[in-house]
């Protein structure tokens, strides 16, 4: 059988993590897969940067567009992040070169996953996009194929990392808002624009795709009630433990008789449930399901290791031949979903 080849674009923290697993697990992939994997060619903006790992093998494309286009690629990885931009340049012009897409774009998926992945089933194309949720967690796997009998009647969880060791630090350690941030920003846990991660953002591009798949309805991030992190105090979260509760940046998802309700908020959650007992970095994605009842997924949910790690699971899938939609199902029969006014319980 022939071998998959990829092409790289975006050599930063996923897209190294993948260029290892790729040289280190040659065997393991090919043995489960059936299929050699190789990376034809890679992209990123400074060709002259060390990223400590060999890439000597590998054609440089300076253009992720050009990337994207060649012939020799038959598996596009975007990893460079951004909503628009040359992700999304590029993201369209593999699909319209006749390429699969893996990628670990939320932002980009969370706004126009809807044409993109209209426009990947049109070509007959498929866009692979586990990394983009809750990092080394299989989630998406899990909703659309595990899954798949059940009605989902919510999802719910704890998306991003950055906020929960924001919280759970300052109420371990007893330190405030601006002193933990300085921390992470120190730790570089954060985003370059730091408001993606406490303001809510980019655990709401997370829900809104989550969303999407459960409840077969077009990923809708305007529709999310969001509200980030900035505003907690210590005061909040000593007090909260005093009753039994830590705060934690929640995400819902669930049908209402008023519409579909989103919210991604700041929520009290009972220091004894397991999304109470979440500490650090960790993500934690609950999904309740008529036959399944409830199931409760817990890992790393950022970081070179575990995306890649889920980055790489998708490339597998398409070696295998495994081909689903992007969001689990023909992206023109997703329906608009009305947005319910958010109530807290
Ligand atoms: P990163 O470390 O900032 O790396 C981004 C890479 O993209 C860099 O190599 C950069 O090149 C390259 N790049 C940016 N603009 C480019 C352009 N115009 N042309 C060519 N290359 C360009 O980002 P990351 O953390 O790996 O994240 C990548 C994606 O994965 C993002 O969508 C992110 O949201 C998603 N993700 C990340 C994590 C995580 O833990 N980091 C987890 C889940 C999902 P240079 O290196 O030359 O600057
Ligand atoms: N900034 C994100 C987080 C990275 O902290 O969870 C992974 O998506």
């Amino acid at each position: 059988t022939a071998p998959l080849r990829l092409g790289v674009a975006g050599l930063g923290t996923v897209g190294v993590g993948v260029v290892r697993i790729v040289r280190s697990q040659a065997a393991l992939l090919s043995a489960r897969t059936g299929r050699d994997i190789q990376i034809a060619a890679v992209s990123a903006r400074d060709a002259d940067k060390d990223r400590g790992v060999n890439l000597g093998s590998y054609d440089w494309e300076s253009d992720p567009v050009a990337l994207a286009k060649r012939e020799d690629v038959d598996v596009f990885v975007e990893l460079m992040g951004g909503t628009d931009g040359p992700a999304k340049d590029a993201t369209e012009a593999a699909i319209d070169a006749g390429k699969d897409v893996v990628t670990a774009n939320k932002a980009m998926l969370a706004i126009h996953g809807q044409a993109l992945a209209e426009r990947a089933e049109a070509a007959g194309r498929m866009i692979r996009f586990e990394a983009a949720v809750a990092g080394g967690i299989p989630v998406i796997k899990a909703l659309t194929e595990g899954l798949a009998a059940n009605e989902i009647t919510r999802v719910m969880g704890v998306m991003n990392g950055t906020c929960n060791y924001i919280l759970t630090r300052m109420e371990n350690a007893g330190l405030p808002y601006d002193k933990v941030f300085q921390e992470a920003s120190d730790l570089g846990y954060l985003e370059a624009d730091p408001n993606l991660d406490v303001g809510g953002i980019d655990a709401g591009h997370k829900l809104a795709l989550l969303s999407s798949i459960a409840f077969g309805t077009k990923p809708d991030f305007n529709g999310i009630e969001l509200e980030g992190i900035h505003r907690i105090t210590i005061d909040d979260i000593r007090q909260a433990a005093d009753m039994g509760y830590r705060i934690k940046l929640l995400g819902v998802a669930q049908r209402t008789g008023r519409g579909l309700e989103q919210r991604m908020q700041p929520c009290l959650v009972p220091d004894t449930s397991p999304l109470g007992q979440l500490e650090g970095g960790t993500n934690m994605i609950v999904i309740e399901g008529n036959a399944v009842e409830q199931i409760v997924l817990r890992g790393p949910g950022a970081g070179e290791g575990p995306t890649a790690s889920a980055v790489m699971g998708d490339v597998c899938d398409l070696a295998r031949g495994f081909r689903l939609p992007t969001f689990g199902q023909p992206a023109t029969t997703l329906m608009d979903a009305p947005s319910a006014r958010a109530v807290l319980p």
